[in-house]
């Protein structure tokens, strides 16, 4: 399939780019680089053995859009691009609306002028919120927290509208847990600007000596160590979770959502020993408070995924703290110097 991939420049969209290929497909990057680096594209290139066709572009710009997908001969779409930090968007709400809502609604236009009928969306565990459980399936009600995650459960309300309105329509929703690590070569990873907001690439910068020590957001809550437990995912699983979902759309009258996380919770503190495991080097951490808006425990149940997709996790924790030390080891400043980011 040709796929046109928006964000594809990015931490999850580099990934999937590469496994769309390694399975035979054609992915087409869109991406106007507000939070990745045209580097990040060549590197693909590079180990995809060809060129990935890039187009520069805003989803932001509707014309454009609509030019690109006229112009495109696209079988399916991989929607990933979008804002992402929560704490951002509660600080700037209507940014976060117009960026993740009003861009998806310029490519759903385009998508539905064109005839291209084929969509698979990043969306996330976030949409759920509290659910007044740990495991999270996929019927219970969405719940989001937060701007960003009213983002994501708005579009997917979009998308489930758009497909009850006329037929043809294929839209596979998934909802990522946590994703972490980098591609085994050390080549592509995460490279967030500023001071990361998530726990795998803050300890790893913790690790390679660009920040002091960890905070550890709480050690008090309900679980069995007292810190926050969580579903992190490979992030080349998680590639190859899109991959399955794509190939499955076929079979989706409508709209479905997917749960794309292991099943397993670790907490901090697991992710902490595993990852001094994988740098042989210790991390220091220091107990802070609670962080805002942050729940005790949540984990995928990622049956639905098992039985429609035929997918599911092959890399563990160590794994994932291995690639992503070989990569942030490897690229102590991600895809830059750092000279260009001041907050660094
Ligand atoms: P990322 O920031 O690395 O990738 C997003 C990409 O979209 C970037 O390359 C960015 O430049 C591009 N982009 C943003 N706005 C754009 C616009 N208007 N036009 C064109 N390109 C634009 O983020 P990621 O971690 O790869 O996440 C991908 C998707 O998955 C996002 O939608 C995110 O919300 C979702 N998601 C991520 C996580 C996570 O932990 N990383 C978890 C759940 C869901
Ligand atoms: C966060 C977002 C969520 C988003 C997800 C993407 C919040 C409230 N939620 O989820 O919307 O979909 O990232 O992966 O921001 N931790 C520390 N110290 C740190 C950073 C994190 O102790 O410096 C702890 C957190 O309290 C949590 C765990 O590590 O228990 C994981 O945190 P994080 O990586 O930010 O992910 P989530 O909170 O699950």
């Amino acid at each position: 399939m040709r796929v046109l991939t928006t964000g594809g420049a990015g931490y999850i969209g580099s990934h999937t780019v590469l496994a769309l290929v390694e399975a035979g497909h054609e992915p087409v990057i869109l991406d106007n680089f507000a939070n990745s680096s045209p580097e990040a594209v060549r590197r693909v290139s590079e180990l995809a053995g060809r060129e990935i066709e890039l187009i520069e572009a805003d989803l932001l710009d509707a014309p454009a859009v609509d030019r690109i997908v006229a112009d495109g001969n696209f079988d399916a779409v991989i929607h990933f691009a979008g804002l992402k930090a929560v704490g951002e968007s509660a600080a700037q709400p209507l940014r976060y609306y117009r960026s993740n809502i009003l861009s998806t609604l310029n490519l759903l236009d385009a998508m539905q002028k064109h005839g291209v009928r084929n969509v698979v969306f990043s969306s996330s565990a976030t949409v759920y919120g509290e659910a007044g459980t740990v495991q999270y399936t996929e019927e219970l009600p969405l719940n989001a927290m937060n701007p960003y995650g009213r983002t994501k459960m708005h579009i997917e309300q979009i998308l489930d509208d758009l497909a009850a309105s006329e037929p043809g329509w294929h839209i596979g929703k998934l909802r990522y847990f946590n994703p972490v690590g980098a591609h085994p070569s050390g080549r592509i990873g995460e490279d967030p600007r500023g001071i990361p907001n998530n726990l795998m690439p803050f300890v790893s910068q913790v690790a390679v000596g660009r920040r002091e020590h960890l905070n550890v957001f709480g050690d008090d809550y309900p679980t069995p160590d007292g810190t926050g437990v969580r579903d992190y995912i490979h992030v080349v699983d998680l590639a190859g979770g899109h991959v399955a979902a794509l190939e499955a759309l076929g079979d989706v009258r409508g709209s479905r959502a997917w749960n794309l996380g292991s099943g397993q919770g670790s907490s901090v503190l697991e992710v902490v020993r595993a990852f001094e495991r994988a740098a042989g080097r210790p991390i220091p951490y220091v107990v802070a408070p609670r962080r805002d808006g942050d729940l005790p425990e949540f984990f995928a149940d990622p049956t639905l995924a098992r039985l429609e997709l035929h997918w599911k996790t092959e890399r563990g924790l160590d794994d994932m703290a291995r690639d992503a030390w070989n990569w942030q080891s490897k690229n102590p400043f991600g895809y830059g110097t750092g000279e260009e980011d001041p907050e660094a």
